[in-house]
């Protein structure tokens, strides 16, 4: 990550990000991640956070749409990870984002599911998506801070703060320091973090992917963070799937 960025808003926005990294604001835009793949091909600098305050083509994981109004938070990150296994970034993200929302968040409940939900007890409160270019990675966040869909929750619902920029400024902040232990350190304390703040460890759960769905008690991550599911034939490894906790009160 560059740390001689600076905004690109003339200093009006300067204080939104934290030092090191460079912002790309915009009013509204399709999706910020396809924004950023479009910036890294061009060659924008690591550091480069393309931030829209509505999307008009959010788009989520497994082809999802990501349901965008104003007031909440949209943004996208361009990285050049010198490190290997990038996929690795998004529980980087996870337990910043889980980090900045519990302290913006009276409730402490706040967890991770595999592998990068961000739920405030049961319900989902953000989103991450990881998308590869040429030579770079777009990270995705969408965080519910004014409004959520049905189902979901959002910051200001539970009691938390209601603007974007806090909670941009505050997950920016935990995302450098704890990609740059990731970088420096690689995954193992990532991992321990991200455990301790996982939903539904040692209890049953159901991995949906696309050609089966699998039962099984959620046993922890491997060193990669590849989930380990027991189940009566022994421990299956899992590297994308969608988690259901069968055990609501394991949440
Ligand atoms: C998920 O399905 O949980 C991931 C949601 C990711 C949504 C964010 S919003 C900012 C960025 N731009 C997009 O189009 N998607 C991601």
């Amino acid at each position: 990550m560059s740390d001689s960025a600076a905004a690109n808003d003339g200093g009006k926005l300067g204080s939104i990000v934290p030092a090191g990294f460079r912002l790309v604001s915009l009013d509204a835009v399709g999706s910020t991640n396809e924004e950023a793949l479009r910036l890294a091909a061009e060659g924008a600098a690591p550091g480069t956070v393309v931030w829209a305050k509505e999307q008009t083509k959010g788009r989520g994981r497994r082809g999802r749409t990501w349901e965008s109004p104003p007031g909440n938070l949209y943004c996208s990150l361009v990285l050049r990870p010198r490190r290997s296994n990038p996929a690795q970034i998004s529980f980087v993200a996870a337990v910043a984002l889980a980090n900045a929302i519990a302290a913006l968040t009276p409730d402490e409940l706040v967890q991770l599911k595999w592998p990068n939900d961000v739920m405030l007890g049961t319900r989902k409160i953000a989103g991450i998506l990881l998308e590869g270019a040429e030579g770079a990675i777009v990270l995705g966040t969408g965080v519910n801070v004014a409004s959520a869909p049905d189902g979901a929750i959002s910051i200001a619902a539970a009691g938390g703060v209601d603007d974007v920029e806090t909670v941009l400024h505050r997950y920016l902040s935990e995302f450098s320091f704890w990609y740059r232990r990731w970088e420096q350190a690689g995954f193992e304390s990532i991992r321990d973090a991200w455990l301790a703040r996982a939903a539904g460890i040692g209890r049953q759960i159901e991995v949906r992917l696309p050609s089966e769905t699998v039962p099984g008690t959620f046993a922890g991550l491997d060193a990669e963070g590849v989930l380990l599911l027991g189940t009566a034939e022994g421990v299956r490894r899992i590297a994308a799937g969608d988690v259901y906790l069968l055990d609501r009160s394991a949440a």
